[in-house]
């Protein structure tokens, strides 16, 4: 281990971040009574330019009015280079009882952009007599975003969470698709020229780079990586998919932009009993190697040392903070 020790990520279950747009109202109570961990309405890009104030107004009242449960809370304000954003905070800060967790800051692009935030919600809070912090998710979907992804986990002791937004980072770093993640028909690989026969095709991963880019920034800072939108909700193999790689990689939680896709991100990112108990099985196995003076071991024909130790843990420290 490093001198600096990595501080721990908040605890909380993040697995299926669900999202409505603030023009929508309709849908505020089917959030609130869904499965997913948190809850995100919308202002910015699902909310057309014309109805921006009457989805604030609308987000305004769903915060004070809906039994949100024991659900995280989060309102996804305007980006900063809008005319929206200030209103957005200060309505959230001035007009809201407290119950709100979270704000979600997208196309997150330098420090300085959590820092204006913070700033303002810092003097709101403290006008309005607020005791409760909110805290901040971040969206990386730029290039400005990805090239400083760590200065930004680390503006704000607020910051809570990163995720990707594969459609506006798409957009931003010029890539030729307009499906909002998953695999592209465009991005694969070859077998290799040689011989007879038809060459295999392998779809490769775009979104590995800014997945583990993003992952890394969030462990070194304390902070949830959480995969973003799946546009195609009438794919649910591909969104699982998606899913399961983002999970491979070391994301808590995936976004859903639909209610089908709820239960496939709970499934994917709450950790099987099978795994539970082959990961409890691992840290028994280590502890009678401890006790028999071994730092390795052979367990089921594979090496288990004292890293192994550390990622059975991981595994059973989040299947108990989802069960706690
Ligand atoms: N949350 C809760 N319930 C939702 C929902 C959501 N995000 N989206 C749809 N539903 C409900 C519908 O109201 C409908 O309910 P009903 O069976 O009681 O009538 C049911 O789920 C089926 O909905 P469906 O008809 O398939 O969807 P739709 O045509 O109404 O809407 C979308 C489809 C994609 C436009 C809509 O799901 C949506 O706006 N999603 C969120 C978009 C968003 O927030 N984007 C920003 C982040 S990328
Ligand atoms: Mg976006």
């Amino acid at each position: 281990m490093s001198f600096t020790v990595p501080p721990a990520p908040p605890a909380r279950p993040n697995r299926c971040q669900l999202f409505g747009p603030g023009s929508r109202p309709e849908l505020f109570e089917k959030m609130a009574s869904s499965a997913a961990d948190v809850i995100n309405l919308d202002l910015e890009d699902s909310v057309a330019p014309d109805d921006k104030d009457a989805a604030r107004r609308n987000v305004v009242a769903a915060i004070n009015d809906i039994d949100w449960g024991s659900k995280t809370l989060s309102v996804r304000i305007n980006g900063l280079d809008t005319a929206y954003w200030y209103r957005d905070v200060v309505d959230l800060l001035e007009q809201t009882s407290g119950r709100l967790d979270l704000i979600m800051i997208p196309k997150a692009g330098v420090a300085g952009d959590i820092y204006a935030v913070d700033a303002l919600v810092s003097a709101a809070e403290a006008a309005s007599g607020k005791e409760k912090r909110l805290g901040f998710e971040a969206i990386i979907e730029t290039a400005a975003g990805l090239a400083h992804v760590e200065e930004i986990a680390a503006a704000s002791p607020r910051m809570q969470s990163l995720h990707l937004g594969p459609a506006d980072y798409a957009a931003y770093m010029g890539m030729q698709t307009t499906h909002i993640g998953g695999t592209q028909s465009n991005y694969y690989m070859l077998s290799p020229n040689e011989g007879e026969g038809e060459r295999q095709t392998h779809y490769a991963d775009p979104w590995h780079y800014p997945h583990v880019a993003i992952v890394a920034a969030c462990r070194t800072h304390g902070l949830l990586p959480v995969d973003g939108p799946f546009g195609d909700f009438s794919d649910p193999d591909g969104f699982k998919a998606q899913a399961l790689r983002a999970a491979t990689l070391g994301c808590v939680g995936k976004w859903a932009i639909h209610p089908s896709q709820i239960a496939l991100s709970n499934e994917v990112f709450t950790p099987s009993e099978a795994a539970v108990s082959e990961a409890r099985a691992i840290i028994a196995a280590m502890e009678q190697a401890k006790k028999d003076g071994k730092g390795a071991v052979t367990y089921k024909g594979k090496l288990i040392d004292i890293a192994s130790i550390k990622q059975a843990e991981v595994i059973v420290r989040q299947a108990e903070m989802i069960a706690g």
